[in-house]
């Protein structure tokens, strides 16, 4: 349970903040109804991921993963952000730097309005040339039968979802951007992560480091909210709309 001391707290540290940075994983979609990867019902369960969700598994049978991801994408389409994402949409118009460094393929942030945002581990909105590397739209969807693999429109290469797999390392760039802010941020506020994944983990823990108050939203314990100032209880949808409500009632000066 969240008590109204811990509530004010990080609702306080959000208003005076001139710089935030969002972390985000599987449970602030939760409540849009997508499985989160770790949990009961998690999205991989019946799966063996390391079956699916890899460079081997795709240069082994590419028409496999494929099926795969476009049933993940359809079931995707049909959900909605929930005001959890809707709050941290807003909270990108409120600071003067922000970013949003987010776990998620779901596309359910930039649905809800973020913008200035980094996908650590890709998104299912985007497909990728396995070849020339080249990006693209995710394809339209097949009818039954149809060859589930996109092609290349530059160089006939079998494309593949814009999305890390397990065991590849991360974009250049993406890590190092999020990194940096962390060094800035005065406020980090932590969503529905496990902490499972070192690079997010560590990104949240080095901003506490250097300076920022650490916010977990979180119904669980995981080693950030062991470490965070303030650990909120509950579901992302519930409480982050109360306590964006208190950040911007709550006083700005010291
Ligand atoms: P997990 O499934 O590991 O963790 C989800 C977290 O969300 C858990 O700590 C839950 O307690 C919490 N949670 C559940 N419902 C919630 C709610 N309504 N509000 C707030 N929190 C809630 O998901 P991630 O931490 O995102 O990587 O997993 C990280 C990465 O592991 C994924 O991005 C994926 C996987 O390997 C790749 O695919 C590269």
């Amino acid at each position: 349970m969240t008590d109204e001391t811990d509530l004010n707290r990080a609702a306080r540290a959000l208003s005076r903040a001139r710089a935030a940075l969002v972390l985000t994983g599987a449970g602030i979609s939760a409540e849009s109804g997508i499985p989160t990867f770790r949990g009961a019902g998690g999205l991989w369960e019946g799966f063996r991921a390391e079956e699916l969700a890899t460079p081997q598994a795709f240069a082994a049978d590419p028409a496999r993963v494929w099926r795969w991801y476009r049933w993940r994408q359809a079931q995707y389409g049909e959900c909605e952000p929930n005001p959890g994402h809707a709050v941290i949409a807003q909270m990108e118009g409120a600071y003067e730097r922000f970013l949003l460094a987010t776990q998620n393929v779901d596309g359910l942030h930039h649905r809800a309005g973020n913008r200035e945002m980094v996908e650590l581990h890709g998104t299912i909105t985007r497909t990728r040339c396995s070849r020339c590397q080249r990006l693209a739209d995710w394809p339209e969807p097949i009818e039954e039968g149809e060859d589930p693999v996109p092609r290349c429109g530059s160089c006939e290469g079998l494309m593949r979802p814009h999305i890390l797999w397990f065991g590849e390392r991360y974009w250049t760039g993406t890590l190092e951007r999020a990194y940096e802010f962390a060094h800035e941020a005065d406020v980090c506020l932590v969503v529905g992560t496990s902490a499972q994944v070192w690079a997010p983990a560590q990104m949240a823990l080095l901003a506490q480091q250097q300076g920022a108050f650490l916010i977990d939203v979180n119904p669980g314990a995981t080693d950030i909210s062991f470490s965070a100032d303030v650990h909120l209880m509950g579901p992302a949808g519930e409480l982050l709309p109360e306590l964006w409500e208190r950040a911007k009632r709550s006083p700005q000066d010291p």
